[in-house]
């Protein structure tokens, strides 16, 4: 392509070089890739990068502190730390995408979020299983049943749970904590029942002494999400769900600094006395109890893929 734009004239056999001419260029330089998916997202991309640059006017040296930015994103991030998945959690991505593959209201325990804490292989902990390995915070009792579409018991089902403690964290980032502590693999009864006793998760604050956490602080932002646990239920012949169970009274239900919140997924934990008859074997002080019902959609059994994890 040749002509002359608003910005200057092309030397001969040179190419365009005013702004909008320059888009015009880049979006056709993807018209010949093979694969027409990768076509129409690279084309797609170049255009809404082109015209966020024109909309914001960026100068040349934000455009090198975006670069600088993004370098110190890939310095940050090892196979203990990703800081890539941070910024699309706290940009918003992760559940834009989360919202377009599972948007459907199909009547099954709805998804959120993986996380960076998850670590594949939790140790399997039979019914009832206490899964903290040392003093975590207040007891909690958790127990319920997977279900069908139809509000049959799916026996057989996996449950693989993890959650911080009172100290605000997972084991994975806690140096003085077991690997296997605050997590575990549970599997449904014939009746598609499940228990285990946990704590009474806490509010707390993501990884935010790197560049993401430099973005919310410039920005007035807080780090902070509401009190969960995480739970990954699948079973054959049934689509699997990663989700998180939020306790409706936490702070931040509001504002979760990942977006991640959905009103289907809170629970109401019920505080109880120590001296509650159906307290825990082994709990001798106040204790909450949660009841919780989880439903799957037939269709593929899936494991969550493993992108790696923030310390
Ligand atoms: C989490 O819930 O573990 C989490 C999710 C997104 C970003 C950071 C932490
Ligand atoms: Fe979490």
């Amino acid at each position: 392509m040749s002509g002359a734009g608003a910005n200057g004239a092309a030397n001969a056999g040179g190419q365009a070089t005013a702004p909008a001419e320059i888009t015009a260029q880049a979006v056709a330089r993807f018209d010949t890739t093979p694969d027409l998916r990768l076509r129409e997202i690279m084309r797609s991309l170049v255009t809404h990068l082109h015209a966020f640059v024109a909309d914001v006017e960026l100068t040349e040296a934000e455009w090198a502190e975006a670069i600088a930015t993004l370098t110190a994103t890939g310095h940050i991030t090892d196979d203990k730390r990703q800081e890539f998945i941070l910024w699309s959690d706290t940009l918003g991505v992760s559940m834009l995408v989360d919202a377009l593959a599972h948007g459907e209201d199909s009547g099954a325990t709805e998804s959120t979020v993986l996380g960076p804490f998850y670590v594949p292989g939790s140790p399997l902990r039979p019914y009832g299983a206490d899964i903290s390995e040392q003093e975590a915070g207040t007891p909690a009792w958790v127990h319920g049943r997977v279900l069908d579409l139809d509000g049959n018991p799916i026996s057989g089902a996996e449950l693989d749970v993890w959650q911080n403690g009172s100290n605000m964290l997972y084991a994975v980032q806690d140096e003085e904590a077991p690997d296997d502590h605050l997590r575990g693999r549970f599997e449904t009864d014939a009746e598609g029942r499940f228990a285990f006793r946990a704590v009474r998760p806490v509010p707390y604050p993501i990884p935010d002494d790197g560049p993401v956490g430099r973005m919310l602080n410039a920005t007035g932002r807080h780090p902070w999400r509401p009190a969960h646990v995480h739970i990954v239920v699948r079973a054959p012949g049934h689509k699997s769900v990663t989700t998180h169970i939020f306790d409706a009274q936490s702070e931040y239900l509001d504002d979760d600094t990942v977006f991640a919140v959905k009103r289907s997924l809170m629970r109401d934990f019920v505080e109880r006395e120590a001296t509650d008859p159906e307290r825990p074997e082994g709990v001798e002080e106040p204790w909450v109890s949660l009841e919780l019902d989880l439903v799957l959609a037939p269709g593929a059994e899936s494991v969550p893929a493993d992108h790696g994890r923030t310390h």
